[in-house]
């Protein structure tokens, strides 16, 4: 009986949700009929309010007043329970009383502070990206935000560009996965409910590849790579139900985004069928008239609304011009109408025009914000976010024997550098430093501290006392790297070496004999040869978030055994770049790094990276055996099963992630050499072994073709699993057949 009850309810579902959005669209109807033109406007109108509530609001009394006279429709960087009732009851005393959507960007927590998105992503871990974000969620909802400006889907292979820190990496695949997650857990399957806050895919599009990795510069790429590489996260993202998509600051092949139809209208709301709401970027859209594309901001406004941004984040162009673009016909009322549409559609998806005030709840806001199990998830998401690097001699984990240990180094002791670049809420003490985090695990073991200079370590005026500590210790933890506002937005560097003095620090410590263990904070692949060969372990801590020292601590016990995997190549110098993985054959490869006369190769260095994509090691080992396919052969519309042998062949329990690429021989578009296609994480018990299936279809093996068209093309195609792209375990050739 329940389970009949329940089929009905399935079978119901589709058309209660049919009727639901009917009824939203009947009621967004009816209110647009009311609305003059200044009204309309004023839904696309994006206001930041940093500090209008407070002793300092008389300041921005002519903004309070546009709220209250419906000229605004979202604002960004309003916060917390009190703060955004008293301006939503501003809003609520418009004509039409349409409330505010409140946006901010929670970008890797809210009041809980996750890893950085790069960090989490080399997690691999779908269902702990996930958590990240739902725990951001549940907080920022609870404090009043209805609207989060994440995921980050840009695919980004230059790291320079100080923004890579706040995607996935450089791969398609990965980078659709976790778009996938991230979005889920934000908006969880439906928005409506109080914890369930609008996810945005930004930046559309191919914002990750600014030429030279410098932040806001231009973008020239084929339409191949550009469907290829750069959109799918987006289409990953708006498949996963992405309530609204970002456009970005860059010109793509002469158009800027914000102003590119071709992107906006054609793509996105076009072939993809978006129904969701798109934001500019921060003054994307008066930026173009420097970018030399927009003669003015009226002008800007116009082209703009045109090409599909719908809303205006303080640009101030559709404010001022927009209503007079309509009315001198330059922009057609029935594209203001559909803008002004897609956003009140959320605003009563969202249930705020029942209750405009439902997110703000004081006493939810007071649970969320101090639920332990907040940081217990953060901890998880944290340690398995680290990447070893490097562990000779298994200098990790920690031997019991080590008695004494010196926790060294500028980020050693440092809370805010552990926090990354987006602290929303985040309160400073909350943080676990990893000397506390070491302190606190221990036990009997002494743990001496020598920051040797300060964080960023431009002079170093500790180094004696550092030496010294290094000196009276049986193993050093060295803690270095780029500190927290090194990497993001217009964080571009030309030179990604480890900042500052710490090199110099680095060698110092070496040169004590003792063993080193570098722990790295970073938001981007930094540049670090001389501490890859001498280090005697390096792990890769990104920058972890308020559980980061506990999270460190974790990993170097040996009470989490490392999982993480670079979701991003580390070059080994900057004329590398940008680099990936993801290489094209030429037709001169280097076939042996001693003969490279004539071939596309550099002559004063190799053509691979430090590490991998991919890399990340254990303190166990992993077996790979009897790799097999279903069929050598496939059809069209067929699909054939790979499967093989996984054993922990080490001592510890241990997660492996396995790694499935593929490469097309020959096709009428030269492919990668490698093309990650799929990938599964396997948590063995040493002596265990277990068989892994990956299902292979046409779908793996489609290209973007000249056709500007996905397609598979018969033909030869190597299948290739491993632990990372470049330990590649098992090699079997496929052939997909005509028909
Ligand atoms: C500019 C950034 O590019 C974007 O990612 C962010 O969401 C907005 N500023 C709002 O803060």
């Amino acid at each position: 009986m329940m389970k009949l009850r329940h089929l009905l309810a399935a079978a119901l579902l589709p058309s209660f949700a049919f009727a639901q959005d009917a009824q939203i669209d009947r009621k967004v109807n009816e209110l647009l009929k009311k609305m003059t033109l200044e009204e309309k406007v004023g839904q696309l109108h994006q206001l930041s309010g940093r500090q209008f509530t407070g002793p300092e609001s008389s300041k921005f009394a002519d903004k309070l007043a546009d709220i209250r006279a419906g000229k605004v429709g979202s604002m960004l960087n309003v916060k917390g329970v009190a703060e955004t009732r008293e301006i939503q009851a501003l809003a609520l005393q418009s004509r039409l009383r349409i409330p505010l959507l409140f946006s901010l960007d929670v970008i890797h927590g809210y009041k809980t502070t996750f890893p950085v998105p790069l960090g989490e992503a080399a997690s691999w871990d779908l269902e702990a990206i996930e958590q990240g974000a739902r725990v951001a969620a549940i907080e920022a909802a609870a404090s009043g935000i209805h609207w989060t400006f994440a995921p980050m889907v840009d695919i980004s292979r230059d790291p320079r560009w100080g923004r890579v820190m706040e995607g996935a990496g450089e791969d398609t695949y990965l980078g659709s996965q976790i778009a996938r997650a991230r979005v889920k857990g934000f908006q969880t399957s439906k928005l409506g409910g109080t914890d369930a806050i609008m996810a945005t895919a930004k930046h559309f599009a191919a914002y990750g590849a600014a030429i030279a990795g410098r932040d806001y510069n231009a973008v020239d790429m084929s339409e191949q790579q550009l469907h290829e590489v750069y959109l799918p996260p987006f289409k990953a993202a708006l498949d996963a139900g992405a309530a609204t998509f970002m456009n970005s600051f860059n010109t793509l092949n002469g158009i800027p985004a914000t102003g590119s139809a071709h992107l906006q209208r054609d793509i996105l709301k076009g072939e993809w069928k978006f129904k969701g709401l798109v934001v500019s970027d921060w003054a994307s859209i008066k930026e173009m008239v420097p970018h030399g594309y927009a003669a003015d901001l009226a002008d800007a406004a116009t082209r703009a609304l045109n090409a599909g941004s719908d809303i205006d984040m303080e640009g101030y162009a559709y404010t001022k011009h927009l209503a007079d673009a309509v009315k001198s016909g330059k922009v057609q009322a029935k594209l203001l109408d559909d803008a002004v549409r897609r956003v009140l559609v959320k605003k009563f998806e969202l249930g705020l025009f029942d209750d405009p005030y439902r997110f703000s709840d004081a006493a939810r806001e007071q649970a969320a914000l101090n639920d332990p199990k907040h940081r217990e998830i953060a901890r998880d998401v944290a340690r398995k976010s680290m990447v070893l690097l490097k562990n000779d001699n298994n200098a990790l984990p920690l031997a019991a024997g080590a008695k004494r240990i010196a926790v060294i180094g500028p980020l050693a002791d440092s809370k805010r550098d552990l926090e990354g670049g987006w602290v929303v809420q985040g309160e400073r003490a909350d943080v676990v430093s990893i000397l506390e985090g070491i302190r606190r695990r221990a036990g009997s073991a002494t743990v001496t501290h020598a920051a040797a200079c300060a964080p960023g370590c431009a002079t170093m005026d500790g180094l004696d006392a550092a030496v010294a500590a290094a000196k009276d210790a049986d193993v050093v933890v060295l803690a270095i790297g780029e500190t927290w506002d090194m990497s993001g937005e217009a964080k571009s560097r030309t030179d990604i070496g480890v900042p500052g003095q710490q090199n110099k620090l680095f060698e110092a410590i070496k040169a004590t004999g003792k063993p080193v263990v570098v722990v790295m904070l970073a938001g981007r692949p930094l540049i670090f040869n001389t501490i890859a060969d001498q280090a005697d372990a390096i792990l890769y801590a990104w920058f972890p978030g308020t559980e980061g020292g506990n999270a460190v601590a974790d990993v170097l016990f040996g009470d989490y055994n490392p999982s993480g995997k670079l979701p991003v190549t580390f070059p080994r110098n900057m004329g590398q770049l940008p680099l990936s993985y993801a290489q094209y054959s030429t037709g001169r490869p280097v076939l042996d790094e001693k003969n490279i006369v004539y071939k596309s190769a550099y002559i004063d260095s190799v053509n691979t990276p430090r590490y991998a994509f991919g890399h990340g090691l254990s303190y166990t080992s992993f077996r790979y055996s009897g790799a097999s396919l279903s069929s050598n052969t496939m059809r069209p519309g067929q699909s054939i099963t790979l499967s093989f042998d996984i054993a922990n062949s080490g001592k510890a329990a241990g997660t492996e992630t396995v790694q499935l690429y593929i490469r097309d021989l020959v096709s009428s578009v030269v492919r990668p050499l490698k093309e990650l296609k799929g990938f599964q994480q396997v948590r063995l018990q040493p002596g265990e072994q277990r068989r892994i299936s990956f299902t292979i279809d046409r779908n793996t093996l489609s290209f973007f073709n000249t056709q500007l068209k996905w397609g598979a093309e018969p033909g030869d195609f190597k299948l290739m699993v491993g632990s990372a792209s470049d330990d590649i375990r098992a090699e079997l050739p496929l052939r997909l057949l005509e028909k």
